[in-house]
């Protein structure tokens, strides 16, 4: 057995080699084995996540870059601390430059940026820092221009001020913590089901399908600027003083040419002229045909939009030839995948145009649906238990200093719930119970804006009693009235509630939606029927019942809402990257 205690003298050769070969090459200012890959700088992470906080680095060189969260000059101006913080974690490293390495005022203002060579060395004693780097080259600098005009001054701002330079407040230290949170929570979604055999698909973003049936679609269409185009042709030839024939009259012009050149060939064949003349005034024909057919289009224009006959807007030509919208949710596309590759799971944006102002609501959200073959609603519920545990064990163990930085800005008990979260199970209850208990608490004095009552669709009032108040964890309620709740889901026994399930959870409500599938066909028109809609549509998601049904299941959480839920926060804005929401979608 080769091991190093087996051979002492060759591992030792070896170490003492390595240890001279590193030392060799920072020395001759080569590459170092902390640097990162592909942009020849060591992180801060690297350094201040070495053991002992980086001490263990002390005296190696190394290249850092970054932005100045604060710079200040000392010692009269003979030299400057920068707080410089590269995004790589939340703590900034402390970089000492002097005087006579760099004029300090250059470097000294918030947002500036800085890429400086230094060695790693111990602060003086009773300083915060455990480890500092003392500048001996400033190799780049991004000033400042006019640091009084440098929107993230120095004081604390506040999140909704923040909204106003959505392209400036990843550099705050709430805004960068909750892109890596966001990060982390996206890595553990693809590990949890990539470690459970689900298949990630991509849902289509351009769909002709309304998956939830409630018409909160935005549209893409084309028609819009092309009658744009259209109106402003129109306005510039009548502004040319060009004597601009109205729609109509060019039609009834067309068509009398079109008249007088039939005459023309019947005339032609009549006489029995030669194959080649008559060919000639056909073609001739033809194309004063095509002529009228697009004149009549035209003719049918309301404020440049094409119209059918019937006055309506005319969607064969459109970009795709018919409506097409923005998807509200990837899961009947992901329910035909699931009927063939039984585990799978979306993982996108998706879009609602519903004209919600509230702190739970973005008209551009992300969500990941898996979508299971042969499961039922337990199953179902299973799996995204087990999925929002994934979850904050794995902020636990991935990302506690983001975490307790929220939970020092936002939220005191954000990781104590991510850990509560993790090992307690979840309560579960069917609707029916869960409305008796909250009209139970309701009889004990409890006040409800919305009023409690089996039909209602649970407000978040309600939601949040439920799993703050009430059960004081996540709670999964089940079988809901089948009125209040989607086409496709499973339509119980009772024939009054269908097999529907929803995670709620402490501050956000409703953080998952999902269901057991309707699998029988008849069931499903039945049901289609029942809501108002048209079968056309959705004859391609009836065939999946028509080819081989299978029993599925599956949810969909909300991401932005798992951020809200474990970092604590209130608004939902504020964990998107770039936030959309009425009147709101800036750059
Ligand atoms: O409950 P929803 O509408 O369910 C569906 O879309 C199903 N097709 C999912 C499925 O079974 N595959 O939305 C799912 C989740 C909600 O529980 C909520 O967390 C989130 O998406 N959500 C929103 N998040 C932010 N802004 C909005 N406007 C949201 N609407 C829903
Ligand atoms: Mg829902």
């Amino acid at each position: 057995m080769a091991t190093a205690e087996a051979t002492p003298g060759i591992a030792g050769d070896l170490a003492a080699k390595t240890e001279a070969m590193a030392a060799l090459s920072l020395r001759d200012g080569g590459r170092s084995d902390l640097e990162a890959k592909y942009s020849k700088r060591v992180l801060v992470k690297t350094i201040l996540k070495a053991p002992d906080g980086g001490v263990s680095l002390v005296g190696k060189t190394v290249t850092v870059g970054g932005w100045v969260k604060t710079g200040r000059e000392q010692g009269k101006g003979s030299f400057a601390f920068l707080e410089v913080n590269d995004g790589s974690c939340p703590a900034n490293l402390q970089v000492l430059v002097d005087a006579s390495v760099h004029p300090l005022q250059e470097l000294t203002p918030t947002g500036t940026s800085v890429l400086v060579e230094g060695v790693l060395s111990l602060p003086p004693e009773g300083t915060k820092q455990k480890v500092e780097l003392k500048t001996r080259k400033v190799l780049h600098v991004g000033t400042v221009m006019d640091p009084s005009k440098y929107p993230l001054a120095k004081t604390k701002l506040s999140l909704e001020h923040l909204r106003s330079f959505v392209h400036l407040r990843p550099r705050t230290n709430t805004i960068s913590a909750v892109a890596r949170i966001r990060n982390a929570l996206a890595f553990a979604s693809h590990t949890f089901f990539n470690q459970h055999g689900f298949l990630y698909v991509h849902a289509p973003i351009l769909t002709t399908s309304d998956c939830e049936g409630a018409g909160e679609m935005f549209q893409a269409t084309t028609l819009l600027s092309e009658a744009e185009r259209f109106h402003m042709s129109m306005t510039a030839a009548s502004n040319g003083n060009e004597v601009m024939p109205s729609a109509q009259e060019r039609l009834e012009a067309a068509r009398a040419a079109v008249e007088a050149e039939g005459e023309k060939v019947r005339q032609l064949k009549a006489e029995k002229k030669d194959k080649k003349t008559i060919a000639a005034a056909v073609e001739v024909l033809n194309k004063m045909k095509e002529l009228v057919a697009e004149f009549e289009v035209e003719s049918r224009r309301v404020g440049g939009l094409p119209r059918t006959e019937s006055g309506k807007i005319d969607y064969t030509s459109d970009f795709f030839g018919r409506q097409a919208y923005l998807t509200v949710s990837g899961q009947l596309h992901a329910e035909t995948y699931a009927c063939s590759l039984s585990n799978v799971y979306t993982f996108g944006p998706t879009f609602r145009a519903e004209n919600s102002h509230t702190t739970r609501h973005l008209a551009e959200f992300w969500m990941i649906e898996p979508e299971m073959a042969f499961a039922d609603l337990e199953d179902d519920m299973n799996c995204a238990e087990d999925y929002a545990k994934f979850l904050c064990q794995w902020l636990l163990d991935h990302c506690l200093d983001d975490m307790e930085l929220m939970a020092k800005l936002y939220d005191k008990a954000a990781v104590d719930r991510l850990r509560m979260v993790a090992t307690t199970p979840f309560e579960r209850i069917t609707y029916t119970d869960a409305i008796e208990v909250l009209k139970k608490v309701q009889a004990e004095g409890r006040k409800f804006e919305n009023n409690v009552e089996w039909g209602i669709d649970l407000a978040s009032e309600h939601e949040r009693c439920l799993t703050e108040e009430i059960f004081k964890k996540p709670v999964i309620v089940y079988n809901y009235p089948k009125d209040i709740k989607a086409f496709y889901m499973r339509v119980n026994e009772d024939g009054k509630t269908v097999a529907a399930m929803d995670v709620l959870a402490p501050k956000v409500g409703e953080l998952m939606g999902g269901s057991q599938r309707e699998e029988r066909y008849d069931v499903l028109v039945k049901r289609l029927h029942e809501m108002n809609l048209p079968i056309e549509p959705y004859q391609w998601y009836l065939d999946l019942r028509k080819y081989g049904t299978v029993k599925h299941s599956g949810f969909g959480l909300g991401f932005e809402r798992m951020i809200l839920f474990v970092t604590g926060m209130e608004n939902i804005r504020d964990v998107i990257p770039f936030p959309r929401f009425p009147r709101h979608a800036d750059l």
